[in-house]
């Protein structure tokens, strides 16, 4: 008789997970999990990963060699592009400076890599965000006060309304929405003179003439068509256009503007981080949530889902929630439990800090957590946290009974040369261990759900199969 299937997951009419899932793993082989659910289904990816900036005190891996990084960095944008909506965007975010006055820093490489993944027709701006008010004793003679945040489309010539956000500072409100301000209607004489700009509006209020010799930020087309489709208003001779989202298609009309954010800072972040209780020691490099929330604002609707596989201390996943949007965030390192994860169930409860005023955040929504079942990532992990060189043996022994190692290595000839082994230093042996494991078998594959030597549990073969579909019957 056909089993029901097990009820884990809310799905939509088309049969897609509805839930907010946390999973803890390594991104490359989640993401790969993730493709069979969810490709072509996200409209927002947002990244925060390594800088290689040789800044070893980050707790994770942020000292990679430039080709290691760059092909870290390939093989896990191939696949998140395979993820995104037609529609789709990616944000990835960046150092502008290198650890060495030697060397340039990644961003230039990143953008070339993202140009060949995505293609250059699709690059849509380089972000800038201000992480901080002035350079700090150790930022060099130049000062890092910025860092780049690269936007590329999966097609851009599906992305709309992204122009109305570049120039937001100057806003007004009404009982009709919100206004952006375009150059006032009565202007002295400018210096920037372009024939094509002066037409007139006509208005139910009246016939207006743009700024003789100014320079309409939008240019004629779009403002002609604005003033068409009544989305404007004139407020004490100045002229406002209407914050409409669908306006424009940047495929027919690309503004390809760099964006300055001056929105929260990293110090912001760090002592958001502290008030909800986290150690500082534990994870030292977030990013404000009101950076996160322009960047979900310009690309994304209510329950669009937006992606985060570099999450950290989980702020896309914690300004999502906020926002109403579905999302999938991915960390491998412990905290993601110690922080990502309680700071979400803080969210839940209707936690006040970040952005919450400003969203009107008052609790309520849920996540599921989950984590890809470790292998051979357990005797690695064994092996990083070895202190001495028996502790190292003893993970050998344990290693022979248990893991998968490579197929061309000889157990016998090692246990052999043991005493050469010894001779190692502690580090040589550590490297020597992780470079014998497989590494195809860090985690259980799918493939391997019902086998014994595996030992996965009732629970975890019952998810295992709620997520991919695979009940039986
Ligand atoms: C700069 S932090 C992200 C910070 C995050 N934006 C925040 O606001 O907290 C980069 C994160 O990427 C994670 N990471 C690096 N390599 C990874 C991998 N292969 N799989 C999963 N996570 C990884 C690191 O552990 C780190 O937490």
């Amino acid at each position: 008789m056909a089993q029901p299937p097990p009820r884990k997951f809310n799905r939509n009419k088309n049969g897609v997970i509805t839930d907010n899932l946390i999973i803890k793993g390594n991104n490359l082989l989640v993401l790969h999990s993730l493709k069979k659910e969810f490709a072509n289904r996200v409209k927002l990816i947002y990244i925060d990963p390594p800088y290689n900036t040789g800044n070893d005190s980050f707790k994770y891996n942020d000292n990679f060699n430039h080709a290691t990084w760059l092909t870290f960095m390939k093989n896990r944008l191939e696949v998140a592009k395979q993820l995104l909506r037609n529609d789709g965007v990616i944000f990835v975010q960046i150092s502008n400076t290198s650890s060495s006055i030697k060397e340039s820093p990644e961003i230039g490489y990143l953008q070339v890599l993202l140009d060949e993944i995505f293609g250059r027709k699709n690059y849509i701006s380089i972000i800038t965000w201000k992480k901080k008010g002035n350079p700090s004793n150790t930022d060099g003679a130049l000062g890092t006060i910025t860092e780049s945040i690269l936007f590329y489309a999966k097609n851009s010539d599906t992305i709309k309304a992204i122009i109305e956000y570049y120039k937001r500072e100057y806003k007004y409100t009404d009982e009709h929405g919100d206004y952006n301000l375009e150059l006032p209607l009565k202007t002295d004489e400018g210096d920037y003179k372009r024939e094509s700009m002066k037409f007139e509006i006509n208005t139910s209020k009246g016939k207006f003439t743009p700024p003789i010799g100014k320079r309409w930020t939008y240019g004629e087309v779009v403002i002609k068509d604005i003033i068409n489709q009544s989305k404007f208003t004139i407020v004490n001779d100045k002229f406002y256009i209407k914050k409409y989202r669908e306006d424009y298609s940047l495929g027919d009309n690309k503004r390809k503007n760099n964006l300055l954010l001056d929105c929260g800072s990293l110090k912001s972040a760090k002592n958001h981080l502290s008030a909800l209780g986290f150690n500082r020691e534990e994870f030292d490099t977030p990013k404000p949530e009101e950076l996160i929330k322009e960047i979900i604002e310009i690309a994304t609707q209510p329950s669009d889902i937006v992606l985060d596989f570099h999450l950290g201390s989980g702020t896309t996943a914690t300004v999502a929630h906020k926002m109403n949007r579905q999302y999938i965030g991915i960390e491998q390192m412990d905290y993601i439990e110690t922080i990502a994860v309680e700071r979400l169930k803080k969210v839940i409860e209707g936690e006040q800090g970040g952005i919450s005023k400003a969203v009107k955040w008052k609790g309520g929504g849920n996540f599921i957590y989950l984590e890809l079942k470790k292998y051979n990532e357990n005797f690695i992990e064994c092996i990083q946290k070895a202190k001495t060189k028996d502790d190292i043996l003893e993970i050998w022994q344990n290693i022979k009974e248990k893991s998968f190692i490579n197929y061309n290595l000889d157990i016998k000839a090692q246990d052999e040369n043991s005493v050469e082994f010894k001779k190692l230093s502690l580090d040589e042996q550590k490297r020597h261990l992780c470079e014998i494991l497989d590494k195809n078998q860090l985690y259980v594959n799918l493939s391997s759900l019902n086998d014994k030597e595996f030992e996965c549990s009732d629970e975890e073969k019952e998810i295992t199969k709620a997520f991919y579909k695979t009940y039986e019957g």
